[in-house]
């Protein structure tokens, strides 16, 4: 399922309209009846939305509101976006058109009302109704910017597709596969490991974890680096790609809900789209896509708490839980990313509950080591595309808690600071600046505005505008 973006020049009487306006624009072009206009008049100081419902069509005045900063502001334009999703329900298209010469807010009611169109409909015989299949935009918007929208908005619906797929249809290879159709749609090269690979690198981690398996394991790497690139060594971004987490032997609580835990690969999905977002807008910046994956189950063969376990770079690691499983395939993608002495490098995982607990469904968590001045930045972006970052505390005490008295570490920490642990975990893998992403975010079992229900697609939006930032 598409939605398209596209300029018109013209309007037909039939169209559904979007008119951004503000109060004093001249709306005689539109045929408004004296009782219309009367009734715009009358309703324009306190609503943002104004509603006239036409014979052959829906029309909208739209004023959004002042707001106490920018990135309220322009959060509040998407979630506009998003209620005229709701409004048009059933519609085929809508013509966007902006008297006000605002460039910025008709684009960011655009991107709210496309992003709300999702719909994960593929394994529906029957599907609801339609959403909206052609969202025009009039004559005046940019056409550069309408193409950037329209890739951003293709890359975090391919994200939701990934995520929300369950396992049935998703497992390691199938991941690998879709990761390797992206690149070749949007111009990013990849590179599949396969199980017989992933052992001659002695990535002990990964093999342990799809060792109570029946599918081979497989090792994603996506580069992206274009002729006219900013930055010589890569900028490396890494996500989790459990496609399911039954817990290993250490098996979870089905009172936990197993069933979402098809959402485990959802670092690795929004890997995946933003690397699609980033190759198929062109941006000149080097970038590597790392993606270890496999599922987590228990079985005869199953690795097993209080194994030892040996990782690509050599260190030993203490099993305590089989379903701390994240840091053990994402550490060996962490030491395989030395190799090419990056100049940052981003992790992505549905790495904790602790992360859930602490913020809930509404963000990501986040830490970083050596690299402050980037994650400044990262969280900045975050702000305006709201996508943000709760940074925790990353302090040297939280190192003791993952020492272990047989190995050179173990997997989980004490009770407490369970997403610091985790992070902390992950750090002892890089020697290069670091920011590690725990994301709660990336699912919501509510509709959250027109990030929708199921997977968010949150992350995409923010992995790309944060390398575009990087591109100037
Ligand atoms: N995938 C889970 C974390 C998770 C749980 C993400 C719920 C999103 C929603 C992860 O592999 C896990 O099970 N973590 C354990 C770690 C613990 C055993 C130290 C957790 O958080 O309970
Ligand atoms: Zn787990
Ligand atoms: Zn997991």
């Amino acid at each position: 399922m598409k939605t398209l973006i596209k300029k018109k020049r013209t309007i037909s009487d039939s169209d559904n309209l979007v008119l951004l306006f503000s109060k004093n624009d001249n709306l005689s072009d539109f045929n408004f009846t004296d009782k219309e206009l009367g009734f715009i008049n009358k309703k324009c100081t306190d609503n943002e939305i104004i509603e006239i419902n036409q014979y052959q069509r829906k029309v909208f005045l739209v004023n959004p509101n002042k707001q106490i900063n920018s990135n309220k502001y322009r959060e509040n334009c998407r979630l506009i976006g998003d209620k005229l999703q709701i409004k048009l329900n059933g519609e085929k298209s809508v013509m966007l058109i902006d008297l006000k010469h605002n460039q910025e807010e008709i684009l960011l009611i655009t991107e709210g009302l496309a992003l709300a169109n999702y719909k994960f409909i593929k394994h529906k015989n029957h599907p609801d109704r339609a959403s909206l299949e052609t969202i025009f935009l009039c004559n005046r918007s940019d056409k550069k910017k309408i193409v950037e929208l329209q890739q951003i908005v293709d890359s975090v619906f391919f994200t939701k597709d990934l995520i929300n797929e369950p396992f049935s249809h998703l497992t390691a290879i199938d991941l690998a596969n879709k990761a390797q159709i992206s690149g070749d749609k949007s111009g990013f090269k990849s590179t599949v490991y396969n199980k017989k690979k992933i052992k001659e690198l002695n990535m002990g981690g990964l093999l342990a974890v799809n060792k109570g398996s029946i599918d081979d394991p497989t090792f994603t790497i996506m580069e992206w680096k274009p002729k006219n690139t900013k930055n010589k060594s890569p900028l490396i971004l890494i996500g989790k790609g459990i496609v399911y987490d039954t817990g290993g032997l250490s098996l979870k609580k089905t009172a936990n809900s197993m069933d979402l835990m098809k959402i485990d690969m959802g670092g690795a999905g929004t890997v995946i789209g933003a690397m699609q977002a980033i190759a198929s807008n062109n941006l000149p910046y080097y970038v590597i896509g790392l993606v270890p994956a496999t599922d987590n189950r228990p079985s005869g063969n199953a690795y097993a708490p209080g194994d030892v376990i040996t990782m690509h770079d050599g260190t030993t690691v203490e099993v305590l839980n089989t379903d701390a499983e994240g840091r053990l395939i994402l550490a060996d993608a962490l030491s395989f990313a030395k190799k090419y002495r990056p100049e940052l490098v981003i992790d992505l995982a549905t790495l904790t509950g602790a992360a859930v607990s602490a913020i809930g469904n509404y963000g990501f968590v986040s830490m970083q080591k050596g690299a402050f001045e980037d994650h400044e930045r990262l969280k900045k972006i975050g702000g305006i595309v709201h996508e943000r970052l709760a940074e925790f505390p990353f302090w040297d005490d939280y190192d003791k808690l993952i020492e272990s008295d047989i190995a050179d570490i173990k997997n989980i920490g004490g009770p407490y600071a369970g997403a610091i642990t985790a992070g902390k975990f992950l750090a002892h893998f890089t020697d290069y600046p670091f920011i590690h992403i725990d994301m709660p975010g990336v699912y919501s079992k509510s509709r959250y505005g027109y990030r929708g229900k199921g997977a968010t697609g949150m992350g995409v939006r923010l992995l790309y505008e944060f390398v575009k930032s990087r591109c100037k």
